[in-house]
């Protein structure tokens, strides 16, 4: 194993990939109010196409599940031709991409869903802080508890998600069970406060997510999905108080149904790498029968020690990808990186999205290093 090969082409999950780099799922909410991306879209992924592996931002498998405005969705069969966009315009430039399928769960608006319900969790529950709701910042509602026929028709949308994903040319699709949103929400002790089979054991509180994972790998064929944990993360407030036998029992079941792929959160996403209650996340790696992209807050040296000791088969980069599109290439030439502006990350257009210099355009020149 040289450090070279986080650079050199791979066969990993039935993929052939041009490195092991992969771009984190990253929200940049420039979709339309209707869900919908478009040639700005495709001109971005395109722009970052030369990673191993592209992940979409978070996209909505239910109106009332988009964790904000202009957010993209795969809801609506409309969103199969704006998709295709994307892929195709991947697919030219030799990538692989795909679909971070999610439901944002109590992290929603009321205004997001066309039938003004307040959003939904495991069990009823008030977060603290504010959505971008479309029209502005609005303080989060409280959240009420699925029903279990409601719980059924989460599944469907998640099916139909997977299929409208299918068809709009993706590569995969992962399911986005991290970060306190709805799959996460339920896995938790602390935010799955339900008595029913949906709550309580840990073989209760991920029958929703075992129950979705089905559904996915029904539609794409088990080596085609791909899992995002965050199992020691505090996002949003939330974790849970025994995480190890929880995130065990869960990569258990992934295994038992041939899951290609984990992709790990180490940490609190963008924040930091330790957490509490914690665990050595490596027995999840050990466990995984599939491929394990690791995550958060890794630098150049970082990711080539992982490769060099195997401690994850892929490294995803996720901010650092927002202000350099040709991120492999600079970091293997160890170039500076570009150091994007935060205020750009959600919402606009073009700025702070597909206006980034490469190392061979003379405007990389001006650009703020950091
Ligand atoms: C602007 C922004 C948007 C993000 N959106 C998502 C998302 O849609 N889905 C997701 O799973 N993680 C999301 N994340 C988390 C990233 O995928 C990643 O875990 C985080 O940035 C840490 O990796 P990094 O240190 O390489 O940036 C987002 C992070 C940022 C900064």
């Amino acid at each position: 194993m040289t450090d070279t090969d986080l650079f050199s082409p791979c066969r990993l999950g039935g993929l052939d990939l041009q490195n092991r780099i992969v771009l984190s799922p990253v929200t940049r909410t420039r979709a339309d109010m209707e869900g919908c991306v478009g040639p700005l879209q495709a001109e971005y992924y395109a722009q970052r196409a030369s990673a191993g592996l592209l992940i979409t931002e978070a996209t909505a498998v239910a109106p009332e599940g988009r964790g904000g405005g202009f957010i993209p969705g795969v809801y609506d069969d409309r969103h199969i031709a704006a998709w295709k966009l994307v892929t195709d315009a991947v697919h030219a430039r030799g990538g692989k991409i795909f679909c971070q399928l999610w439901h944002a769960g109590r992290l929603s608006h009321s205004s997001l869903d066309p039938q003004g319900r307040a959003p939904v969790a495991p069990s009823v529950y008030h977060q603290q802080g504010q959505v971008f709701a479309g029209k502005g910042f609005a303080p989060f509602e409280e959240a009420r508890a699925l029903s279990i026929e409601e719980i059924r028709g989460v599944i469907a949308q998640f099916r139909k998600g997977a299929e409208r994903a299918l068809a709009a040319g993706f590569d995969g699709v992962e399911l986005h069970a991290a970060h306190s949103y709805l799959i996460d929400a339920f896995l938790r002790d602390m935010t799955n406060r339900r008595t029913d089979i949906y709550g309580g054991s840990v073989e209760n509180r991920a029958r929703l997510f075992v129950e979705v994972l089905r559904e996915l790998v029904a539609v794409w064929g088990a080596e085609r999905v791909m899992v995002r944990l965050a199992p020691i993360g505090h996002a949003y407030q939330a974790w849970d108080s025994d995480p190890e036998p929880l995130f065990t029992y869960v990569v258990e079941q992934m295994n038992g149904l041939g899951v290609g792929w984990l992709d790990l959160v180490e940490g609190d996403t963008g924040l930091s790498r330790t957490a509490e209650p914690s665990f050595d996340l490596q027995k999840l790696r050990r466990l995984f029968r599939g491929v394990v992209i690791a995550n958060n807050l890794y630098t150049r040296d970082m990711a080539l020690a992982a490769r060099r000791n195997n401690t994850a088969d892929l490294i995803a980069f996720g901010r650092a990808f927002i202000g350099n599109p040709d991120l492999v290439e600079r970091l293997r030439r160890d170039a500076p990186l570009v150091d994007a502006d935060p205020s750009t990350y959600y919402g606009g257009g073009a700025k702070g999205y597909t206006d980034f210099p490469t190392l061979d355009t003379p405007a990389a020149q001006g650009a703020t290093l950091a």
